[in-house]
C-alpha cells in the first residue's frame, strides 16, 4: 500500500514494540495527532564508521525526544533504553549503513476532542538512507529567503522542543522560498532578529569569530550547534552566542546552517522579503563563495560523526559491539 521511493532503504519500521513491514498501515485515520499536531519527534543520524554504523549523540536526542513528550503531557510507555534498543533494531532489520533515524511519538486514536483525553501516545521508529538536506547546496552553498513570517515565539510555545504542530510553519514557509527560486527559508522572530530556518540552526561567522543565538530569540537549541560551539573552542575558534541582527547577517563574511538533517551546509546568499511593504533585496554573503572556516568545520564534523577522530568517539553509539 505504501512505497518507499523517498525513503530508500526502509523495509521495516517498529511500531509500539513491534516491527512491520513498512508497506504495512498501523495507525486510524482518525488518530488525534493527524488533526491537531500533537505529536513529537526526532530527527537523527548514524553514520558509516570503520566498525559499522553509529549513532550520532543518540542519548541526547532520547532525552530531548522526552522532554518534548513532556511539553504534550504524554504518558511515555517505554523507558531511555527501550526506545534505544529498538532504534538499534530498525537499523540492524533494515540493514542500514548509514540512516536517518525517524522516532515520532504521537496521541493516536481514541477521540477527536481538542484534548487528547483518550488518545494515548503511540511511538513508531522508521529509519531509511538519506541524503544531504540541501543536496548539492551543501557543497556549493544555499541561496536563503528571509521569510515575511516570524517565528513562532518562545512565549507562545515552548521552543525548546520538537513539536509536529510547529513544524505546519516551517513546511509553509519551506515550500514558499523553493517557489521564489529559493533553497530553504530563514525565520526572524518577532523582536526582528535572524531565528532559524524551518529545521535549522544557523551560525555566522565575522572576523573570524564564529557566533550563534539561543533559545531566547525563539530557536530550538540543536545538537549540531551544540557540537559545532565545542568543536570550534577545540579547533581554537572563537565563538559567541546572542542576537543575531539582519545587519549582522548581511554583512557576514560567512553563514552556515547546522542540523541533523542538513549537517553543515553554507549560505552564500540571502533574500530579505521579511517586510512584505518594502521590494525585496538580495545580498551576496562575503565573497560569495563557500568560506575557509565553513568548509573547515564541515570536515571536521565529518570525521567526527564517521569515527576518525578518537577524542569524539564518546558522541558515537555503534549499532554492532
Ligand atoms: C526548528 C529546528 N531548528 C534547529 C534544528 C537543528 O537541531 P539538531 O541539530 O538537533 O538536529 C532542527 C532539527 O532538529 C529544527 O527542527
Amino acid at each position: 500500500m505504501f512505497d518507499n521511493t523517498h525513503f530508500p532503504g526502509a523495509k521495516k519500521f517498529w511500531h509500539q514494540g513491534k516491527l512491520y513491514d513498512w508497506s504495512q498501515p498501523t495507525i486510524h485515520a482518525m488518530s488525534h495527532a493527524l488533526h491537531y499536531g500533537t505529536s513529537v519527534f526526532e530527527g537523527i543520524r548514524a553514520y558509516s564508521t570503520l566498525n559499522g554504523p553509529a549513532v550520532f549523540r543518540l542519548p541526547e536526542h532520547i532525552d530531548r525526544l522526552f522532554h518534548s513528550a513532556s511539553t504534550l503531557s504524554m504518558k511515555v510507555l517505554y523507558s531511555k533504553e527501550e526506545i534505544i534498543n529498538a532504534i538499534m533494531s530498525v537499523i540492524k532489520e533494515n540493514k542500514l549503513k548509514s540512516a536517518y533515524i525517524r522516532p515520532l511519538m504521537f496521541c493516536g486514536y481514541g477521540n477527536l476532542g481538542l484534548l487528547p483525553k483518550f488518545s494515548p501516545a503511540e511511538l513508531t521508529i522508521g529509519a531509511w538512507e538519506w541524503g544531504a538536506y540541501l543536496g548539492e547546496k551543501t557543497e556549493k552553498g544555499a541561496h536563503v529567503y528571509i521569510v515575511p513570517w516570524r517565528r513562532v515565539h518562545h512565549s507562545q510555545l515552548e521552543m525548546t522542543a520538537k513539536l509536529g504542530g510547529v513544524y505546519v510553519q516551517s513546511a509553509i514557509c519551506g515550500m514558499e522560498a523553493r517557489s521564489l527560486g529559493c533553497d530553504e527559508a530563514v525565520f526572524l522572530n518577532l523582536e526582528g532578529n535572524i531565528a532559524e530556518g524551518p529545521g535549522e540552526n544557523i551560525f555566522i561567522v565575522k572576523s573570524g569569530v564564529l557566533k550563534t543565538n539561543d533559545k531566547t530569540e525563539s530557536v530550538l537549541e540543536g545538537i549540531t550547534r551544540e557540537s559545532i560551539l565545542e568543536i570550534a573552542k577545540n579547533l581554537n575558534l572563537e565563538t559567541s552566542v546572542g542576537p543575531i541582527t539582519k545587519e549582522d547577517f548581511f554583512q557576514a563574511d560567512e553563514i552556515f546552517f547546522s542540523g541533523t538533517a542538513v549537517e553543515i551546509a553554507p549560505i552564500i546568499r540571502a533574500t530579505d522579503g521579511s517586510n512584505p511593504e518594502e521590494e525585496k533585496k538580495e545580498y551576496i554573503i562575503g565573497s560569495g563563495k563557500v568560506g575557509d572556516i565553513t568548509l573547515r568545520l564541515a570536515k571536521y564534523y565529518k570525521d567526527i560523526v564517521s569515527g576518525k577522530i578518537k577524542e569524539y568517539e564518546n558522541w558515537l553509539t555503534y549499532v554492532y559491539d
